[in-house]
């Protein structure tokens, strides 16, 4: 193209077409090798993957249970020590399950504290594990009449509208416990939280109850641990209480076992809902809720115990 300007000018027309021919050919050439080059790195790529040596042995880390897996977990197998049913719930429910049906009808001022995500098919996310208590009361209904109790705990993952801080997520676990028998009392669910309780924090823990509501409870509770950072004399990780809030709990409402079709006048039961994820707070020490959902694996990885076995692995094993 340079050397254009010395072309006599009767060329000029001439040669300029022959330069622009030959410069569209190069172009179209170095296009095609291009794509040429692309694709034999595909294949490259894919040849590699297919010749990945599983024999290889592993160097790097084996990735390390959750805090909630392990809280859960520890929880879980205490509870199956005492003779419980571990219940699997999904996460989707409707409206029947996490409020009709636990004595929360529709407009009832309860629900403004559990505002959720709706689906467009008319299920919504559950806010509380709670919502599986109809269902777990229904499957295993028949052990009444055979005269054996209904006992289950169900974990899982619950989602409220929240202002989200250290103290609050809009993701969290809960872990519910149910038991329906003939004469169940408040003293058999001071005793089942007692131990499981005693059983985590590997010492005596004293608890109190409060009164407190819950439309499916009757009556309700919230059951608070003596702090055990100042032994109850009040200090800042209680407020100055000497008592940390963990766990709610009641009589299941004479409501909710009809709704599940049992017999209120012959069967009574307790229910508690506890924050496993409140729990996992309390004892690793995080300060901050948000490290549950951050992905944060230089954190989160720092409780595993290797030497932690679920019986289910076990049995596996
Ligand atoms: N579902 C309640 C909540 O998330 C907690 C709860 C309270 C569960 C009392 C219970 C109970 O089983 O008896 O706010």
């Amino acid at each position: 193209m340079q050397e254009l300007r010395n072309v006599p000018n009767e060329n000029k027309k001439e040669a300029g077409q022959k330069i622009n021919e030959a410069k569209q050919y190069i172009e179209n050439a170095i296009a095609e090798k291009l794509a040429e080059i692309k694709e034999k790195e595909i294949e490259m790529l894919i040849n590699a993957t297919e010749s990945y040596d599983e024999t290889m042995p592993v160097s790097v880390d084996y990735g390390s249970y959750h805090p909630i897996t392990l809280v859960q977990r520890e929880v879980e197998n205490i509870f199956l020590s005492m003779g419980f049913n571990v219940e699997d719930y999904s996460e989707i429910t409707d409206d029947y399950n996490c409020f009709e049906a636990l004595n929360i009808p529709k407009h009832h001022p309860a629900r403004d504290m559990q505002d959720t995500y709706y689906l467009s098919s008319n299920q919504l996310l559950k806010t509380h594990t709670s919502a599986a208590q109809n269902t777990i009361l229904r499957k295993y209904k028949s052990n009444l009449e055979s005269g054996n109790p209904i006992r289950a705990i169900f974990p899982g993952r619950c989602f409220r509208n929240e202002k989200i801080d250290a103290c609050h997520e809009n993701t969290f676990f809960q872990m519910e416990g149910i038991m329906v028998d003939k004469d169940i009392s408040i003293s058999n669910l001071i005793y089942f939280m007692k131990t499981m309780l005693s059983e985590v924090f590997q010492r005596d823990i004293t608890v109190r109850l409060r009164p407190g509501f819950f439309p499916f409870v009757e009556p309700g509770f919230e059951l608070d641990i003596q702090c055990s950072i100042c032994g109850g004399k009040g200090c800042a990780s209680c407020k100055d209480s000497g008592w940390l809030e963990l766990c709610p709990c009641g009589m299941i409402h004479p409501n909710v076992l009809t709704a599940a079709g049992i017999d209120p006048e012959e069967y009574t039961g307790f229910a508690f809902g506890l924050g496993l994820t409140r729990l996992a707070m309390m004892k690793y020490e995080v300060k901050d809720i948000r490290l549950f959902n951050s992905g944060n694996l230089k954190e989160l990885s720092q409780f595993t115990d290797v030497s932690f076995t679920h019986p289910e692995e076990s049995k596996e094993a």
